[in-house]
């Protein structure tokens, strides 16, 4: 299976902190916020890694990891999105490195505490299809909340103002090698972006997406400067990415 990261974006919201560099390259605690998702991919057993990044300073993401030896990782490579396209037209570009494979996406700036190698192993026993993990949380509407009927997921909204349970859906996708025709049809948004939700709610319409409850903490840490003092606070307690 590969491993994908997105680490795009202008991080507006992080201004001034973002204004010369990548929100992915951020302090979280005592290391560079991409360090993070890079040890989860590797302690879910992936050592094959594109990053997708964009906007200002792609470059330091070079000098930051060079080839990925310093993780053991087989290999590292990089793509550069161009625009605000969204998650899902920037994991369109990494359709070639995919190839035949799977792929597990982690967003660049989603940190968890333990570890999805159960999710991993689970989905390469599944046939075909997606996996996502879920996590409760205080403020679901912030972010993918799923609505669930007797233990299955109906449907995945954005944000919604009145969100169906206490559930959000976490930056991390495992999907088969259809995602990217599935991507091949989508639509932009409201917010003129092709979504992920709505990659997750093509895979809900085929009845192949199945789900999980991650263990741990889970951290969005790019939301807002809030976010990211948090995100550095529980790891500077708990520590991340264990075993
Ligand atoms: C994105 C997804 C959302 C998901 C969240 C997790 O939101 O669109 O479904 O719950 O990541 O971090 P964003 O953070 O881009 O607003």
């Amino acid at each position: 299976m590969k491993g994908v990261i997105t680490a795009g974006g202008l991080g507006t919201r992080l201004y001034p902190m973002t204004k010369v560099t990548n929100k992915h390259l951020l302090p979280i605690y005592d290391l560079p916020m991409i360090y993070y998702p890079i040890q989860a991919l590797i302690n879910a057993g992936i050592n094959d890694i594109m990053i997708i990044t964009g906007g200002n300073n792609a470059g330091d993401f070079i000098r930051l990891l060079g080839n990925g030896k310093e993780f053991g990782l087989k290999r590292l490579s990089y793509v550069y999105q161009e625009g605000e396209g969204g998650i899902a037209a920037a994991i369109s570009l990494t359709r070639d490195f995919v190839g035949n494979d799977r792929v597990a996406i982690m967003l660049g700036d989603n940190i968890i505490e333990k570890n999805f190698a159960k999710a991993v192993h689970d989905f390469q026993k599944q046939e075909r299809g997606a996996k996502i993990l879920l996590k409760e949380v205080d403020h679901p509407e912030s972010y993918g909340v799923p609505t669930i009927q007797d233990k299955l997921i109906v449907k995945i909204t954005e944000k919604p103002k009145n969100p169906d349970t206490n559930y959000a859906v976490i930056g991390i996708y495992l999907y088969d090698n259809r995602v990217f025709d599935i991507i091949d049809r989508l639509k932009p948004s409201g917010r003129g972006e092709l979504e992920i939700t709505d990659v997750n709610n093509a895979y809900i319409e085929e009845g192949t997406l199945t789900y999980e409850i991650l263990d741990g903490w889970w951290a969005d840490c790019g939301e807002d400067r809030t976010s990211l003092f948090e995100a550095s606070c529980l790891v500077a307690k708990t520590g991340a990415n264990k075993l």
